[in-house]
């Protein structure tokens, strides 16, 4: 695995040499167009390298495309030291399921598209800035047509890719801020200043429910409920509503899931948005046509689903639990569940809140 000092020396050296820069586009391109690595990206595959020297996906020019890769030290061990996405003509290196949960950028990009999807349907896909609160390697923020970028996030290994990616898609870096951040702290003194127009603020954060300490990645631990770094971006954003100049218009789009009671059509997390901002301000979409929940790298379950048979069904995900605890994690799953269901939350939805501050 590249370590975070090799995958910002790679942004620098792709930043230095525009040439450089060309050839490894082509060659992530050429691959995310090629049979094998579509294949190796969305199977169980996709748990250990792409492996370069397999047959099929590097055309004529593959040669060249590795010889690209190998220079900008994105080829380890004769196989693609990172996984690429590839979405609405643009590619977002990141890590891969194989690397250390713990220190992982997140390796998914459904979720970036699912928030693109939502703000053209709200009308608010071209703001004048989006301030992400949680960029990863940037597969949302870098997918927006937008004139100005503050991407955060609290993993600096995010965000040597967000800079890798922001070169690889062309983003100047002179309308780009991208820093180190704890949502929990709101954002960096300073940000709000430079912001004019429409403000766009979208948050992925992590939002699975999690049974105890470690058994979900850096990039999904939500806590107990899912809720615990949400609550830490609606405070952001009512600080943000304060620091902003009157005249700017701050719109927030942020993706989660929530335990709730689908037969009264009441979920927690909508419910403490609309304490924090009021019913009118703060909007729930439930997504119907999406899965609950992510096994083995697929979205699975029908949305919603009731919390016994959904939490207990992560600890059969290949990529994220391993044999050895599988069944550990099964049952305090189980015992997760139960807690809500005592409290009245037997479901689990996963959603949008959408809210706008004028
Ligand atoms: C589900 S991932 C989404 C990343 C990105 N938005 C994407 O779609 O690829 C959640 C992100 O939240 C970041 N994160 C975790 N805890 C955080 C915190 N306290 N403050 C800011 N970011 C955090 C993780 O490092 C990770 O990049």
């Amino acid at each position: 695995m590249p370590s975070t000092d090799d995958l910002f020396r790679t942004a620098r050296a792709l930043r230095a040499s525009t040439e450089l820069a060309d050839r490894v586009r082509r060659a992530l391109r050429a691959l995310c167009d090629s049979k094998s690595y579509r294949g190796w990206r969305d199977g169980p595959e996709q748990a250990n390298r792409f492996r370069l020297d397999g047959e099929g996906g590097h055309g004529a020019d593959g040669a060249a495309d590795l010889a690209a890769l190998d220079e900008a030290g994105l080829v380890e061990a004769g196989g693609l030291a990172i996984r690429v996405n590839d979405r609405e003509g643009r590619l977002f290196a990141t890590d891969g399921v194989w690397v250390d949960a713990q220190r992982r950028v997140f390796p998914f990009d459904d979720e970036a598209g699912t928030m693109l999807r939502l703000a053209r349907r709200l009308g608010w896909a071209t703001p004048d800035a989006v301030v992400d609160l949680a960029c990863g390697c940037g597969h949302s923020a870098l997918g927006f047509d937008t004139a100005q970028r503050v991407m955060l996030d609290v993993n600096p290994r995010a965000l040597a890719y967000a800079e890798l990616n922001r070169i690889l898609n062309g983003v100047p870096g002179a309308s780009t801020v991208i820093a180190l951040n704890d949502v929990r702290d709101g954002v960096p003194r300073g940000v709000a200043r430079g912001l004019r127009g429409t403000v766009l603020v979208i948050a992925n954060m992590p939002f699975g429910l999690s049974p105890g300490a470690g058994v979900l990645p850096l990039t999904s631990d939500g806590g107990d409920d899912g809720l615990v770094l949400q609550a830490a971006a609606l405070e952001t954003l009512a600080a943000l509503r304060r620091e902003l100049p009157a005249v700017t218009r701050l719109q927030a789009l942020m993706l989660g899931l929530t335990a709730g009671c689908a037969a009264e059509g009441r979920w927690e997390w909508p419910q403490r948005a609309a304490a924090a901002f009021g019913e009118g301000r703060a909007r729930w979409s439930l997504l119907h046509d999406e899965s609950v929940l992510r096994i083995d790298g697929r979205r699975a379950l029908a949305n919603p689903s009731r919390l016994r048979d959904a939490l207990p069904a992560l600890a059969e995900c290949t990529l994220y639990v391993g044999d050895a605890e599988r069944r550990s994690v099964r049952e305090s799953y189980r015992e997760l569940a139960g807690r809500h269901e005592r409290a009245g939350r037997p479901d689990l939805a996963y959603g949008a809140v959408a809210v706008e501050l004028a």
